[in-house]
């Protein structure tokens, strides 16, 4: 059913076909690749994960969840989900660029309202998640996404492998408060509690938003680009720089809205419901030149429609043809999730993800 050689296609069923040269991403348990649905020729996103010895599947986990938020905006529509005896896909629908990407694009500026209407969007769809009971745990630019075609001013959440219920289906109880957790998600965008080990809530998906307004409005965070010997240090640099960085500090020349943003979220309790609207409300405050936040017009999407024209489709969110090609020989070959990541920011997880069970 599967023909896994190195050909520029491989076939998935009687129904896809993915491209090996089009990778559209490197995960730490899976990679994404772009595929197409052969029937009707729709472009189609497909992420792929090698099967375990214990069959436990982080894919099968993504797509559970997945299922439960289909229909929201902003969240990818599922497809398909296909097993092999070697590799799981699931076939999904195709997004453009992550919003760390298009950052970099820009020479990591955005304008001003740029950042508050991503904030926004990144708001509302945190918000979604919560209120299907469910947090992201890895709230991150990489793992927000903006959509193709007329859908380009639509930001999309996706990466749901770390994600978690907090409510019983059945009770509608709370997860109960725990300490001494293994580390789940990404060390720059992680809240302090996580550092320390509590059980994550809606708070910890907050504190993380906070933290990618004020990356994006200064182009860098106190604890980004640590230099230390082992993984296990820099995320000690990290957590002691979190923790010893005021919110003043953080937010230093940033309107006051900022820090309060990050200080009502960090002030919230385990279990305690986010105000939502209070923090729109803060995100419109800081909005002074009458252009409602909904209707801005994002720089990026000149720049990246420019380089779809000039036929480098995608273009550099697509790897380059080798890597994409020796990574197929061995698509996630690293059982304990060690393979690096492009992102140097994401490798906490890579490594992590693989040692925390997670569900
Ligand atoms: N549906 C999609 N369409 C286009 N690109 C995608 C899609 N899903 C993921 N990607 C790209 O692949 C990257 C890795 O995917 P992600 O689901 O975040 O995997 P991981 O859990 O391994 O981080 C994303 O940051 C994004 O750039
Ligand atoms: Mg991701």
């Amino acid at each position: 059913m599967l023909s896994f050689q190195l050909n520029e296609v491989v076939s998935l069923g009687k129904n896809y076909k993915l491209y090996i040269n089009k990778k559209l991403g490197n995960g730490a348990f899976g990679d994404v690749y772009k595929g197409e649905n052969i029937s009707s020729g729709k472009k189609i996103a497909v992420k792929c994960e090698q099967v375990r010895k214990d069959h436990s599947s982080l894919l099968k986990s993504e797509i559970n969840i997945l299922d439960y938020l289909q229909g929201g905006k902003g969240i990818p529509k599922k497809y398909d989900f296909i097993q092999t005896p070697k590799y799981n896909f699931m076939i999904f629908e195709l997004l453009g660029p992550n919003i760390e990407d298009l950052y970099h694009l820009c020479n990591n500026k955005f304008s001003k309202n740029t950042i508050l209407s991503l904030g926004l969007q990144m708001l509302n769809l945190i918000e979604f998640m919560h209120s299907r009971h469910i947090i992201h745990r890895d709230i991150k630019p990489e793992n927000f996404l903006i959509g193709t075609g007329k859908k380009n001013s639509i930001v999309y959440i996706c990466d749901f492998g770390l994600a978690k219920r907090f409510r019983d289906k059945r009770t509608g109880m709370h997860i109960s408060y725990k300490e001494g957790k293994k580390f789940t998600g990404t060390a720059c965008f992680a809240s302090i509690n996580t550092h320390l080990g509590s059980e994550q809530s809606r708070r910890d998906d907050l504190e993380s938003l906070a933290y990618i307004l004020i990356y994006l409005c200064k182009g860098t965070l106190p604890w980004k680009g640590l230099k230390a010997k082992n993984k296990d240090e820099k995320f000690a640099k990290i957590l002691s720089k979190k923790i010893n960085t005021n919110n003043e500090n953080l937010c230093a020349g940033l309107p006051k809205e900022f820090s309060i943003f990050l200080q009502n979220v960090r002030d919230l309790q385990f279990e305690e419901k986010p105000d939502y609207s209070y923090l729109r409300e803060l995100l419109k405050q800081i909005n002074t030149d009458g252009i409602p936040l909904n209707q801005v017009k994002y720089e990026f999407i000149n720049i990246f429609e420019k380089r779809i024209i000039n036929n480098s489709e995608n273009k550099p969110f697509l790897l380059e043809n080798k890597e994409s090609k020796k990574d197929i020989q061995n698509i996630n070959i690293s059982k304990k999730g060690t393979k690096s990541n492009t992102n140097n920011d994401s490798q906490n997880k890579g490594s992590l993800k693989g040692n925390d069970k997670i569900k």
